[in-house]
């Protein structure tokens, strides 16, 4: 194993050799690391089950979670390198400072419910339940936000860019039937997802296979455009002056 030690300061690569057994994960080779070789290695984790979002790490440069990726998958012998996020700013060794995902989800205006009909039972179509469904199958592991190339590099475009787990978290609310609110302004002005231009990484790398590409964001691009482009409803809005 190499794994990258090191804060904020920053930090070097560290080579170990760790014996691992049938069926391990690398989570399991980090954990016997720090039980036998570097009790002070640090990395976050929770489930072990694929379920938390917590133990996401970069792996050979991959974003990926450190309990779900099996060693089996690797040639034998081969060196399998791991490294902290690269979008999220290091605490200590494979743990980084996600805060700026909550930032964002902050901004987001919650679910806004229609009042309840006279006899008290709110009604969807199964095809608007099985959407939500999938949508809410996200576990914030944030690899997808980590993967996106319009903030890996780009420190600058953060605070205008809320990055595919939360384009995904805005067209839950937004193709929410009973939801009252209107944020596609929102998604344009302060969210930014007018940068993205569906490079489908964050698809590639999410684990619970959400398809954050093809059902959240470009439908959600094309409500945007919609609301903004439409000569008739912006026609609309100037009139009624919404
Ligand atoms: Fe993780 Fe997928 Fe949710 Fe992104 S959408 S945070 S990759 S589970
Ligand atoms: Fe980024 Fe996904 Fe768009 S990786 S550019 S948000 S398609
Ligand atoms: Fe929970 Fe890996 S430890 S997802």
């Amino acid at each position: 194993m190499r794994v990258w030690r090191g804060d904020a300061t920053g930090g070097e690569l560290v080579d170990y050799t760790v014996p691992v057994e049938e069926g391990e994960v690398v989570l399991d080779a980090l954990h016997r690391i720090q039980a036998t070789q570097s009790g002070d290695l640090a990395v976050r984790w929770n489930c072990k089950a694929g379920k938390c979002g917590s133990c996401s790490t970069e792996i050979n440069g991959k974003p990926r979670l450190a309990c779900m990726t099996r060693l089996s998958t690797f040639e034998q012998g081969e060196t399998i390198t791991v490294t902290p996020l690269r979008t999220f700013p290091v605490i200590r060794d494979l743990v980084t400072d996600v805060s700026y995902n909550y930032r964002v989800a902050e901004t987001i205006p919650a679910f806004a419910p229609q009042p309840r009909p006279a006899d008290g039972a709110y009604r969807m179509q199964q095809v608007d339940v099985e959407r939500g469904q999938e949508f809410r199958k996200c576990i914030e592991c944030f690899l997808c936000q980590t993967v996106c190339h319009v903030i890996r590099d780009h420190e600058e475009n953060k605070p205008a860019f809320s990055g595919p787990r939360f384009f995904l978290r805005y067209a839950e609310l937004e193709m929410h039937p009973l939801d009252t609110n209107d944020r596609r302004q929102l998604a344009r002005e302060q969210a930014g997802i007018g940068l993205c231009n569906i490079t489908k990484c964050c698809t590639e790398v999410c684990p619970e296979g959400i398809h954050i590409t093809d059902n959240a964001i470009i439908p959600m691009k094309e409500r945007v455009v919609d609301r903004s482009f439409d000569p008739v409803t912006w026609l609309g809005r100037k009139i009624f002056r919404r």
